[in-house]
């Protein structure tokens, strides 16, 4: 089965064709990052905008690359939610002009279910299994009993972790997106400055990231106050084992409460050397599926591959109303 898929629910623009929910025969991912980094931030209106350029040659690419004909495509899928509103809708709307003028059925996916999907591009899924989903705008404990059978454990109370992540950079005088350049900076700093890890409970599996990043903006604020310079690189290495003392805390403690076979790093931050390298290093009785960096950020082949289980599971029930959704919310897991 041949899925073509779109995703556009920040400021990526990106139609993969996927077969068979694992092999991509075609990804092309237009960024717009360059765009957005002299704003330090996406601009939802410059973004929706931008894929409204963009969209129908990625679209183009992505077919002409896959070497199929239109007719080998078998099903349409595009990421419904969350994510900008203005930008998801310049993707759906592409993808049902398509889907309808081709008569192909269409199917809209969950951004952060095609985050989690993306391991088995490159690997097996098996169940069941944990995925810690981190990145700009979620940051998620799962627990997956089989395909598209997906509770949460516990969320971040508040800002997510990549969100922290490009705030604290700001705070510093770094570029956006700040995840990568906090990465490779604290690779040449040392943890000097004492940060606060917040835990909240240790037993339970929501996190908090707000209070991190206060600290962060105090300690550098008193210090310009007093005319003293932070180390920009002990700051990065300081912040980024704060972040990581905590999501590998509550990953491991999950892990080995709830019998999974595998544990599954998933979204934009799972790119980031620090935690990859943690988590294969200290939860080492699970399989553990890190997808490559191309396929942690937004794309299309993850949702791609998200439609292929959706629709074995469900059938493709939308029709060419689909409809955008900013949130959608998880089940959460009984106590059982
Ligand atoms: O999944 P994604 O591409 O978009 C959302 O759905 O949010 O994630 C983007 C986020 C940004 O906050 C970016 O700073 C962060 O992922 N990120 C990283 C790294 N690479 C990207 N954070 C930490 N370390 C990285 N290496
Ligand atoms: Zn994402």
């Amino acid at each position: 089965m041949n899925i073509l898929a779109v995703e556009s629910s920040c400021d990526e623009t990106s139609v993969a064709i996927v077969k068979d929910g694992k092999e991509v025969l075609s990804h092309v991912v237009l960024s717009q990052i360059d765009i957005h980094k002299v704003f330090g931030g996406v601009v939802p209106e410059i973004a929706s905008r931008n894929h409204v350029v963009h969209m129908t040659r990625v679209f183009d690419e992505a077919i002409k690359k896959s070497n199929l004909s239109i007719d080998d495509i078998d099903l349409v899928a595009v990421t419904q939610g969350p994510g900008l509103i203005g930008s998801l809708l310049v993707g759906i709307n592409a993808a049902t002009a398509f889907a309808f003028a081709h008569q192909k059925k269409i199917i809209g996916v969950n951004h952060l279910i095609g985050h989690i999907y993306a391991a088995n591009i490159e690997h097996e899924m098996k169940f069941p299994a944990l995925a810690l989903l981190v990145s700009g705008g979620h940051t998620e404990l799962l627990y997956i009993k089989d395909h598209m059978d997906i509770k949460m454990l516990g969320t971040t109370l508040d800002d997510a972790v990549g969100e922290a992540y490009d705030k604290v950079a700001r705070t510093l005088g770094l570029s956006y997106p700040g995840g990568p350049i906090i990465d490779k900076l604290s690779l040449e700093g040392s943890e000097t400055y004492a940060l606060p890890r917040s835990y909240l409970d240790k037993e339970a599996f929501n996190f908090s990231f707000s209070g991190l990043k206060s600290a962060v903006i105090n300690l550098v604020h008193n210090a310009n106050q007093k005319g003293e310079t932070i180390r920009v690189n002990d700051m990065c290495k300081s912040f980024q084992e704060s972040v990581l003392d905590v999501l590998v805390h509550k990953t491991k403690h999950a892990a080995s409460i709830f019998d999974v076979k595998q544990v599954i790093l998933a979204g934009g931050v799972a790119a980031n050397r620090g935690l990859r390298a943690r988590i294969k290093s200290e939860i080492i009785d699970k399989e553990i599926l890190i997808p490559s960096m191309e396929y942690c950020t937004d794309n299309a082949a993850m949702i791609g591959v998200a439609a292929y289980f959706q629709f074995k599971k469900e059938g493709a029930h939308s029709n060419y109303l689909l409809s955008g959704l900013s949130t959608i919310p998880f089940d959460m897991m009984e106590n059982e």
